[in-house]
């Protein structure tokens, strides 16, 4: 199957088309469909990841179930049976299959919620600048991806252009409210260190994650994509080692080549070689396998 790199669903209104993922409105539904497109540094990149999106939906789906076997937290899934969706969409099929889901339209919650049990990437830009990650002090002398003697949670404005920042509790509270902000924070720890426990046992460390939650009902859900190598970062744990960057099964393989590149992180990106794109490919089917025990549906 050639990559979808934006879905046509002509019947249905298209509400947004982010980064990743193309969503289609039906009121107080979402038809949401991650495509193949593959952004790093906030940029959408010229080559697309032939099951990109498939692999993201379907990990998000494993661990939406697990996380409901644990009962930690609702989510905003209906369904991703295709047969069950309306019947404009069932002829779209090709498009959407594996790939898709019906999800409940939930209120955002404009806060990015973080949680990082290794210090890598903006956290460590911080942590070098002032010794603190989103104002949480941290001990002298880590090293690169150091591993931190507690998760953290940092928390980061979601920004409607540019790159996110990362923000203090405090002023997520403020955001927030007080009570949904410790709400989320607790939730994130929490799914943090169980899931990171469970990859461990798989030989992968999560170093750090993100989850959206969202209002629906009056209840806190977790919306957008769940611990997927996009929302994550994903390493080998028999190769880790603090003090240096690590190989990874996530976008930071695509970041690292694009760094090489000397790209500044502006549009246009350069165009990424077909040998990169496949060892993209390779790492997201890869890290499907360890985590849900299956390959792509
Ligand atoms: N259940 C939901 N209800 C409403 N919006 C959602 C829901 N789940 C996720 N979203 C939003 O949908 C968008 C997902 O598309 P994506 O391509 O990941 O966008 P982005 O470029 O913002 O990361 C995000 O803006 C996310 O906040
Ligand atoms: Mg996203």
């Amino acid at each position: 199957m050639p990559a979808v790199v934006e879905t046509s669903v002509p019947e249905a209104k298209l509400l947004a088309r982010g980064k990743v993922r193309d969503i289609y409105d039906f009121g107080d539904k979402l038809l949401f469909v991650a495509t193949d497109r593959i952004s790093a540094y906030d940029v959408i990149l010229n080559q697309p990841i032939a099951d990109k999106g498939k692999v993201l939906h379907q990990i998000s789906r494993f661990w939406f179930d697990w996380i409901q076997e644990r009962g930690i937290v609702g989510n905003h899934l209906l369904t991703d049976d295709v047969d069950r969706y309306p019947e404009e969409l069932r002829r779209h099929r090709e498009q959407l299959e594996g790939r898709s889901a019906l999800v409940h339209r939930a209120d955002m919650l404009p806060v990015e919620c973080v949680a990082r049990g290794y210090i890598t990437g903006s956290g460590w830009r911080e942590y070098q600048q002032t010794g603190e990650v989103c104002g949480i002090p941290l001990p002298a002398g880590l090293r690169e991806c150091s591993k931190l003697p507690e998760p953290i949670f940092t928390p980061a404005t979601k920004a409607t252009t540019g790159h996110d920042e990362n923000i203090s509790f405090e002023r997520a509270s403020e955001i927030l409210g007080t009570s949904v902000a410790e709400k989320v924070r607790d939730l994130t720890l929490r799914l943090y260190r169980e899931a990171a426990e469970y990859a461990a046992e798989r030989g992968i460390l999560i170093a750090d994650t993100k989850f959206e939650f969202g209002i629906f009902d009056g209840e806190i859900i977790l919306c957008d994509e769940v611990l997927t190598p996009d929302s994550s970062r994903f390493w080998p744990k028999d190769e880790y080692a603090p003090g240096r960057g690590q190989p990874s099964f996530d976008k930071q393989y695509v970041r690292d080549w694009l760094d090489e590149a000397g790209w500044d992180h502006e549009p246009p990106p350069p165009d990424l070689p077909d040998d990169v794109v496949a060892g993209s490919r390779a790492r997201y089917l890869e890290i499907l396998e360890i985590l849900s025990g299956r390959g792509l549906d």
